[in-house]
C-alpha cells in the first residue's frame, strides 16, 4: 500500500494543468484552459481543466474528475498505477505503508522480475536490428510477414539468437540474478544428472522471434516465442511460463497498444493470434486484443470491459475451431457486454486478410459481416438441426442456456422474441425453457445485473436531468455553496419572532456569525430536511464531515479521499460555470443575480427558497388528502393552517433577502 503521506504529497505536488498537457493540447481561455476532448473525436473544444479548482471537466463525454481521474480515465491506470505515475512525474519517493517484511520481499522480487524482463525485451530487440544474425534471421523474417520497420519497433518484437545462452550470459554480465531470469522463465536451469552441485543454463527462446506481451499500462510481463523452422516435434509458439509478473490467464495480447483506440471506438476486436493483431494495427485498425490462443477468461473480458461494452470477435476461416470457440463467448455475455462475431472467407485469418486488402477494404468488410453473437449462433445451429427435431431440442437449449448469461432481463426478452422468430417456433417455448433452466441461474443473473449496473455509473456519467426539477437544481447549489465557501465565516441575518412593546409578534432581524456549513447544516437540521437526491446526500453528509472536522479544508484535499464515482459528481458541480465559458457566454446573463451577492444572502436564500418549496409541496399533499378523506378532517386542516402560516414567515424572510 502507498502511504497516506505520500498520496497527500503526490496531490499537493501535482498539477492538473501539467499533468494533462502531457496528452492534451491546452490553451489558455480566462482563468482556465480549454482543448479538444481526448475521450472523442470533435472540432470544437469542450474539454475544461481549471488550474485553481484543479479539476477538469470533458462536456463531451460528460466525464470530469481531479489529476488521478484523468489518469485513470485516459491511461486506464489502476488508483495506484495513476499514483506512481505522478508520484515518478514529480520526483516523489514512494513510501509504502503495511507492508509485513514478507510483503516488502514480494515487491521487490516482482520488481525485479519486471527489470530483468524489459532487460530480456531491450536485449532481443537490440539482436533483432543490430546483430547480424539477428538481422538476417529474425528482421528478415517480420519483413517476409509483412510488417513495416515502424510496426516491428511498435511492437517491441525481437530476435533470440540460435545458441544455448547467449541471452543468459549476457543477462548475468550485466549484473541480473539468475534466480529471477529463472522465475521468469527466460532462462531454463539444469542440473546435471552426475554433478548435482553443477548446472546447466539455457535460454527458454533460443531460435526463435519474440512477441514482448505488455501490461494494461506497458510493462513486459513476458514473452511469445515463435519458430522458424518447420521442426513439427517442436512447438509453433512458445510461451513465457506463468509467473508472479504473469498470469496468463489475466493478459490480452495488444492490449497496451490499443487500448485508446478500443475506448475511442467504444468497440474491441479480439483474435486470436498475435500476428493477427499485429497485422490489424499496421493496416489501421488499432482497437484489436488477442486471447493468444487460449479460452477467453473472465479476467481478460473484465480488462476489456474497462475500456468497452462492446466486443466483436473475429473468427478464422476455418469452421472446426468455430463450434469449440462459440462456447466461450458466453461468459462475454456474462459481463453484460454486447457480442457480435465476424468469420472470415475459407482459409483466410485477420492475419492474411488484413494483410491482403486496403484499410477501407477491411473496415467495409468488418462492418458488413459483423453479426450479432445470438442471431448468429441461432442461424447456425438452426441450420445444422434443421431436418432432426431431437438436436433441434439440443439447439434451443444451448441457445437458451447463452441468452439467460445475460445480464439484462430486456435484452434477453428480445432475444428470446428474435429466436423464436429464427427458429420458427412459439416464444412461449422459449421463455419456459428459460425458465426450466432453473431459478438459481436467474438468481445469479440478476446478481450480475447489478454488478454490471454498478460498474456502468463508475465509468459513465449519469446525464443531468433535461427537465428543470427546483428540488433537484437547489440541493447541487447546497453541495456547490458548500464546496466553495463551506469554511467562510460570514455575518448572516436571521429574522426572530418577537413581542413587541403592544404585544404583537414581529419579525426582528438579528445577526449571527457563524461558518457557511454551520449555517447550512443547522437550517436544514432544524426543519428535518433530508436532501432527496442520493448522489447529494452522500456527498452533503461527507462534505459536513470534512468541514467538521478539519481547520484547513480544501475541495482539493477533500476529493483526495472521494471514491472516483463522487469525484466526478463533484467536478461536474464545480465546473458548471465553466461550461458557459466554453460558449463564451458570460456567466453574469446566466445568474445574474449571484455575483452582486453577498455569500451570506446567497446561502440565506437557497435555504429559505428549499424550505418554501418543500413547504408548498407538503400543503399541496395535505389538500389533496383532505379532498379525498368523507371523515372528520380537523387534524389535517389544522396542520395545513400551521404550514401556512410557516409559509408566510419563510416568504417573509426570503423578501427580506431578496430585497
Ligand atoms: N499459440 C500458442 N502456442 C502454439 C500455437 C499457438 O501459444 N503452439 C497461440 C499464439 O498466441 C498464436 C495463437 O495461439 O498467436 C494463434 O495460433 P495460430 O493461429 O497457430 O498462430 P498464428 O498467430 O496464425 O501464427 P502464424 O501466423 O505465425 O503461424
Ligand atoms: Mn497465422
Amino acid at each position: 500500500m502507498i502511504s497516506k503521506t505520500t498520496i497527500d504529497q503526490v496531490y499537493e505536488t501535482a498539477r492538473l494543468e501539467e499533468v494533462i498537457g502531457d496528452f492534451v493540447q491546452l490553451k489558455k481561455s480566462g482563468s482556465n484552459f480549454k482543448g479538444l476532448s481526448p475521450f472523442s473525436d470533435e472540432r470544437t473544444p469542450s474539454f475544461m481543466v481549471s488550474p485553481v479548482k484543479q479539476i477538469w471537466k470533458d462536456f463531451s463525454s460528460g466525464k470530469g474528475g481531479n489529476v488521478v481521474a484523468f489518469l485513470m480515465e485516459h491511461e486506464h491506470f489502476s488508483y495506484p498505477e495513476a499514483i506512481k505515475y505522478l508520484a515518478k512525474k514529480y520526483q516523489i519517493e514512494i513510501e509504502e505503508t503495511e507492508q509485513t517484511n514478507e510483503q516488502k520481499e514480494q515487491a521487490n522480487e516482482r520488481e525485479s522480475m519486471y527489470l530483468v524482463s524489459e532487460f530480456a525485451q531491450k536485449y532481443f530487440e537490440e539482436t533483432l536490428w543490430e546483430k547480424e544474425l539477428g538481422k538476417a534471421i529474425g528482421l528478415s523474417y517480420f519483413k517476409e510477414r509483412g510488417f513495416t520497420d515502424e510496426t516491428i519497433r511498435k511492437f517491441g518484437l525481437g530476435y533470440c539468437l540460435d545458441q544455448w545462452d547467449a541471452f543468459t550470459t549476457e543477462a548475468l554480465a550485466k549484473g541480473y540474478q539468475l534466480d529471477f531470469l529463472q522465475k521468469t522463465g527466460l532462462t531454463i536451469v539444469k542440473e546435471s544428472a552426475t554433478d548435482a552441485q553443477s548446472k546447466r543454463t539455457f535460454d527458454r527462446f533460443k531460435g526463435r522471434v519474440q512477441f514482448p506481451i505488455h501490461s494494461m499500462s506497458g510493462r513486459v510481463l513476458g514473452f511469445g516465442g515463435r519458430i522458424l523452422t518447420n521442426d513439427k516435434k517442436a512447438a509453433k509458439y512458445l510461451n513465457s511460463p506463468e509467473s508472479d509478473i504473469y498470469h496468463k490467464s489475466k493478459v490480452l495480447y495488444g492490449i497496451y497498444f490499443a487500448k485508446q483506440a478500443i475506448a475511442k471506438e467504444d468497440n474491441c476486436y479480439l483474435v486470436e493470434g498475435y500476428t493477427d493483431v499485429i497485422q490489424l494495427f499496421q493496416r489501421g485498425i488499432q482497437n484489436v486484443v488477442a486471447s493468444s490462443g487460449t479460452a477467453l477468461t473472465s479476467d481478460q473480458i473484465r480488462l476489456i470491459n474497462r475500456l468497452t461494452n462492446n466486443i466483436t470477435v473475429l473468427f478464422d476461416g476455418d469452421a472446426a475451431g468455430l463450434r469449440a470457440s462459440i462456447r466461450g463467448i458466453d461468459l462475454i455475455l456474462e459481463q453484460g457486454m454486447n457480442v457480435k462475431v465476424c468469420t472470415f472467407p475459407e482459409g483466410e485469418d485477420p492475419d492474411s486478410f488484413a494483410k491482403n486488402n486496403s484499410y477501407e477494404d477491411v473496415v467495409a468488410y468488418l462492418e458488413g459481416n459483423a453479426k450479432d453473437f445470438i442471431q448468429f449462433k441461432t442461424s447456425l445451429l438452426a441450420e445444422e438441426a434443421a431436418n432432426d427435431p431431437i438436436k433441434k431440442a439440443d439447439t434451443i437449449r444451448d441457445i437458451v442456456y447463452s441468452i439467460s448469461r445475460i445480464p439484462d432481463r430486456i435484452k434477453r426478452e428480445i432475444y428470446i422474441q428474435e429466436c423464436a422468430r429464427m427458429m420458427q417456433i412459439s416464444e412461449e417455448v422459449l421463455f419456459n425453457t428459460l425458465a426450466q433452466l432453473g431459478k438459481k441461474e436467474l438468481a445469479d443473473a440478476a446478481k450480475r445485473e447489478k454488478q454490471d449496473q454498478k460498474a456502468f455509473e463508475v465509468v459513465r456519467n449519469e446525464p443531468t436531468p433535461q427537465k428543470v426539477d427546483v428540488q433537484y437544481e437547489l440541493e447541487r447549489k447546497i453541495i456547490e455553496m458548500l464546496l466553495l465557501y463551506g469554511n467562510e465565516q460570514q455575518e448572516f441575518e436571521d429574522l426572530i419572532l418577537k413581542e413587541n412593546e403592544s404585544g404583537d409578534l414581529v419579525l426582528e432581524p438579528e445577526q449571527l456569525e457563524a461558518k457557511v456549513y454551520e449555517k447550512i447544516y443547522l437550517d436544514l437540521q432544524e426543519d428535518e430536511i433530508e436532501l432527496t437526491h442520493e448522489r447529494f446526500r452522500n456527498i452533503y453528509y461527507k462534505l459536513i464531515e470534512a468541514l467538521n472536522e478539519k481547520e484547513n479544508f480544501t475541495v482539493n484535499t477533500f476529493v483526495a479521499d472521494l471514491e472516483q464515482e463522487v469525484v466526478a459528481e463533484v467536478s461536474s458541480i464545480l465546473m458548471e460555470e465553466e461550461k458557459y465559458m466554453l460558449h463564451n457566454w458570460e456567466r453574469k446573463d446566466i445568474y445574474p443575480k449571484d455575483k452582486k451577492k453577498g455569500i451570506a444572502q446567497l446561502v440565506s436564500e437557497t435555504i429559505l427558497t428549499l424550505r418554501v418549496f418543500l413547504i408548498k409541496k407538503r400543503i399541496v399533499a395535505l389538500q389533496a388528502d383532505t379532498e379525498h378523506k368523507t371523515d372528520d378532517n380537523t387534524e389535517t386542516l389544522e396542520e395545513i393552517v400551521n404550514y401556512l402560516q410557516l409559509n408566510t414567515l419563510l416568504n417573509k424572510k426570503l423578501n427580506r433577502v431578496l430585497s
